[in-house]
């Protein structure tokens, strides 16, 4: 497991904190996400987005303790890993995941930078690496 430097956990978590505030945020980057292929589209036909938006909101909070080698973290994730892999979610769909993340926090994000962007990405490619370790 790559441990992040704690700059990259602040920067992370202060930028989420930030995109949190806004009540916007989680309706943008679902909305972009359904947006990014039909295929995406597709998957959710007839699920909850709403209790999905809620829950991936604390699923992103246990990414980041995951990538602080957190073991209860990793755990947290794995499960979610393997209840979508249930789902039949494939490896490319987190690179639509992941991209209409990043848009969403440089458009919402008012301190956005390279900076920020990689600190989410770094954060990120532990959580999507611990979902995919189940497909
Ligand atoms: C690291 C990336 C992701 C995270 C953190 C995440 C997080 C979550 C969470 C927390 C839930 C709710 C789980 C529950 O009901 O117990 C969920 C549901 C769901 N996710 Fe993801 N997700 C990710 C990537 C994806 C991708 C790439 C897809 C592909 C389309 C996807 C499709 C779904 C679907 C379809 C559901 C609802 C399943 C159902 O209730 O029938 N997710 N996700």
């Amino acid at each position: 497991m790559t441990m992040l430097s704690e700059n990259v956990l602040s920067t992370f978590h202060d930028s989420f904190d930030r995109c949190r505030d806004n009540p916007r945020f989680f309706d943008l980057f679902y909305e972009r996400f359904l947006q990014s292929s039909d295929e995406i589209e597709a998957i959710f036909n007839g699920v909850d987005i709403e209790r999905v938006k809620k829950m991936v909101r604390d699923a992103l909070l246990f990414i980041l303790i995951a990538s602080d080698g957190s073991s209860h973290g990793i755990q947290r994730i794995n499960n979610l890993g393997r209840a979508h892999r249930e789902w039949r979610i494939e490896n490319h769909h987190y690179d639509l995941w992941l991209e209409s993340l990043m848009s969403t926090v440089e458009e919402i994000d008012p301190l956005y930078s390279q900076n920020v962007d990689s600190a989410w990405r770094e954060v990120m490619s532990i959580g999507i690496h611990i979902m995919k370790r189940n497909t």
